[in-house]
Parts: structure tokens; C-alpha cells; sequence
């Protein structure tokens, strides 16, 4: 197992969102150049992604004071827009790409199916082509991309029933937009890692969370609302589980797989999908009562059906992350909910 290369260029799109901001940090630590790709859109508060890249700003001033450590340069851009994917591109010669920009949410896709369909598979389309045609510059000395590292989903596994989820079970039946464009992502990479060799791997992440997290995800959410003193809204009247995964967890996932480009699977493509999960589904009620107890407040409970496109249970089998990487998340719920409470006091200047 290959560790990080430091001296090599990292594009992260999605850097000022949730998970790309941390990756980020973490690699701009570790001493490596990274460009952040982000079209800053509103789909939640750009306050937060505008202070996401304030911080990376500062973790490279803090870092830069040691020599040897790293750099960030963002870049304003939509995937959507070819010319915007192709110019950075050409402008920072990446050697690896991760591609995590895309429009998030399951429930939002029933509103708002065009932004999926421009983000997801438009934009990861031009990812696509942008990493075959980084392959045509050998004669000024830059070999193209080494590793594509794209953000795929656990909502591909849609109401399969049989858990842990492996990837070797068969996602064909996805319950959403949302879904359906991550799988269609692992699709496009498979195509392009045999036509024009592009390593590529999918990682399917397991609900996220920690701190600087997604504000219209459930946890966010439901902080949100106990501190207005609101109701908090819990759907199937509470009966779900998720394999909750903090950020940190995934980032290390990340990085370890980075390095490691995936070897032919015997069938011409260097192509491997991931888990990377908790492997340690928690009932949703447990969340909300870890997450009283963090605060100090007893939540307003309105309970209600379950939602359109929403799934019973999340529950990751990563045997395979494991076997390759000798890494599995372990972050506790309670402790990472702990984090997460803690930052949000700071953040948002709460007693
Ligand atoms: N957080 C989770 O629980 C979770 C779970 C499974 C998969 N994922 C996937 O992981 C990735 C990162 O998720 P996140 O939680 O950090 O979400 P996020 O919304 O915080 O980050 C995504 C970022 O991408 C940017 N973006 C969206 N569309 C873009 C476009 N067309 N061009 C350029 N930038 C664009 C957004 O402005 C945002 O900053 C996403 O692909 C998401 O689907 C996340």
C-alpha cells in the first residue's frame, strides 16, 4: 500500500462543500498543492462554504509557516460548463481528481431534478473527458491524470434489504434521482477506466457528518431546530437506522485510497468501488437522544410517514476497504455527535 505523495497536484471538486473541505484541509497539512473547484452555489448557506474557504485560506497560512507544507488555490467554476472543467485542467495539470461537486440530497431531487441531471451527470461527463484528454499532453512533460476519485453514494443501494451492504450486491433498483445519478457515475467511470485507462474509484460514503456539516442534513437540521425551540420533524415515525460516518473517518478513507490507483480487474479497466461506511447502523432515535444529551435539551418530537425516495436502513460492509487499506472508520456516534455540537456552539456563538 503506497502512502500519500505530497508533491503531487490534487484537484478536489466540491472543495467548499462538507467532505471537500475537510479532505482539503487534511491534504494541504500533509503538504501537497491543492486547486479547490466550487461553483458556491445556494442550495444551503453559501455563509458556510464562503467560511469553509476562509479557514483553508488560514490552514495554508498556518501550514505555510512550516516549510515544506502545502498550498490552496481555489478556482470559481461550474462542472456543468465544459470550458470551466477543461481550463483548470489545462491551467494545474492535475495528477489525481477528486471529484465530489455534485448536487446532494435525496429529497431535493424531487423539486429539483434538472440540477442533478446538470451536476451530476453533465458534470461529472466533462470530469470524465477532461481526465481522457489530460492523457494527450506527454510531450511538455505532464502525464495526465493517475487516479480518479469520484463521490458515488450509499443511496445506491436503494431498498435493498439484504445488509451489510456489499458492493457486490446488485444496485440496479435506486429510489431516486439522486441515487440513480451516482450509480450512473460508477457506470460512466467503468466506461471510460476501459476505453481510455483512467484509474478510477467510487466511493460509496455513508451519511456524513461532523463538524462545518451539511445544514439540510437530518443532524444539522434537527440542531437547528431545538435551538429556535422548534418541533423537529422524524419521518417513519422514527423507525430507521444509518450508518452514521463521521468526516474525519472518511477523509482517512480517502486519503489512503489516493494513492492507490486501482490494478486491472482482470477484465482490461482499472476500476473499484468502495464502501466507506461505520459498519454500525444506529436507530434514528438514538441519534436524536445522543444529540439531547449533547445539547442539554429535550427536543419537540413531530413524527410522521416516511418520505418519498427515503430508505429504512444504511448499514456498510467494508470488508474490502479493510482487506485493501487495513482501515475502518470507528468514530463512536455519541463522540462525533459531541464534535459536531461543540463546533456548532462556537460557530454560531451559542452559550
Ligand atoms: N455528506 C454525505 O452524507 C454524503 C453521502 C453520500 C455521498 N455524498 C457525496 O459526497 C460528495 C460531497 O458531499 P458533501 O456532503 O460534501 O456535499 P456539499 O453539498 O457540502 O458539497 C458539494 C459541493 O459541490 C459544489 N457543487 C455542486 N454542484 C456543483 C457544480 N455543478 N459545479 C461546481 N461545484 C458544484 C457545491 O457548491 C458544494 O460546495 C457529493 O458528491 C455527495 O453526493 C455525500
Amino acid at each position: 500500500m503506497k502512502m500519500l505523495d505530497a508533491n503531487k497536484t490534487y484537484l478536489i471538486t466540491g472543495a467548499a462543500g462538507f467532505i471537500g473541505y475537510h479532505l482539503s484541509k487534511r491534504l494541504i497539512e500533509a503538504g501537497a498543492r491543492v486547486i479547490g473547484f466550487d461553483n458556491m452555489n445556494d442550495y444551503y448557506d453559501v455563509s458556510l462554504k464562503e467560511e469553509r474557504l476562509r479557514l483553508l485560506g488560514q490552514v495554508v497560512v498556518e501550514a505555510g509557516i512550516l516549510e515544506g507544507t502545502g498550498t490552496f488555490e481555489f478556482v470559481k467554476g461550474d462542472l456543468k460548463n465544459k470550458a470551466d472543467v477543461d481550463s483548470v485542467f489545462e491551467k494545474y495539470k492535475p495528477d489525481i481528481v477528486v471529484n465530489l461537486a455534485a448536487q446532494a440530497g435525496v429529497r431535493y431531487s424531487i423539486d429539483h431534478p434538472d440540477s442533478y441531471i446538470e451536476s451530476n451527470l453533465i458534470g461529472f461527463f466533462n470530469i470524465l473527458e477532461a481526465c481522457r484528454h489530460s492523457y494527450d499532453h506527454k510531450e511538455d512533460g505532464y502525464n495526465g491524470v493517475e487516479h480518479l476519485v469520484y463521490a458515488s453514494s450509499s443511496s445506491v443501494y436503494g431498498g435493498n434489504t439484504k445488509v451489510p451492504f456489499s458492493t457486490d450486491d446488485k444496485v440496479d433498483e435506486p429510489v431516486s434521482l439522486y441515487a440513480a445519478t451516482k450509480k450512473s457515475n460508477e457506470l460512466m467511470a467503468h466506461a471510460y477506466s476501459k476505453l481510455y485507462g483512467i484509474p478510477s474509484t467510487g466511493l460509496r460514503f455513508f451519511t456524513v457528518y461532523g463538524p462545518l456539516g451539511r445544514p439540510d442534513m437530518a443532524l444539522f437540521k434537527f440542531t437547528d431546530k431545538i435551538m429556535a425551540g422548534k418541533p423537529i420533524q422524524i419521518y417513519n415515525n422514527g423507525d430507521m437506522k444509518r450508518d452514521f460516518t463521521y468526516v474525519d473517518d472518511i477523509v482517512t478513507g480517502v486519503v489512503n485510497i489516493l494513492p492507490n490507483a486501482p490494478e486491472d480487474n482482470g477484465k482490461g479497466a482499472r476500476y473499484k468501488v468502495y464502501n466507506i461506511g461505520n459498519n454500525h447502523p444506529e436507530p434514528l432515535m438514538d441519534m436524536v437522544s445522543f444529540l439531547e444529551e449533547s445539547l442539554g435539551v429535550t427536543a419537540t418530537k413531530e413524527f410522521l410517514p416516511m418520505q418519498a425516495g427515503d430508505v429504512y436502513q444504511t448499514y456498510a460492509d467494508v470488508s474490502e476497504l479493510e482487506k485493501d487499506f487495513g482501515f475502518k472508520p470507528d468514530t463512536s456516534l455519541k463522540d462525533g455527535i459531541d464534535s459536531f455540537v461543540s463546533w456548532y456552539k462556537d460557530y454560531y456563538k451559542i452559550g
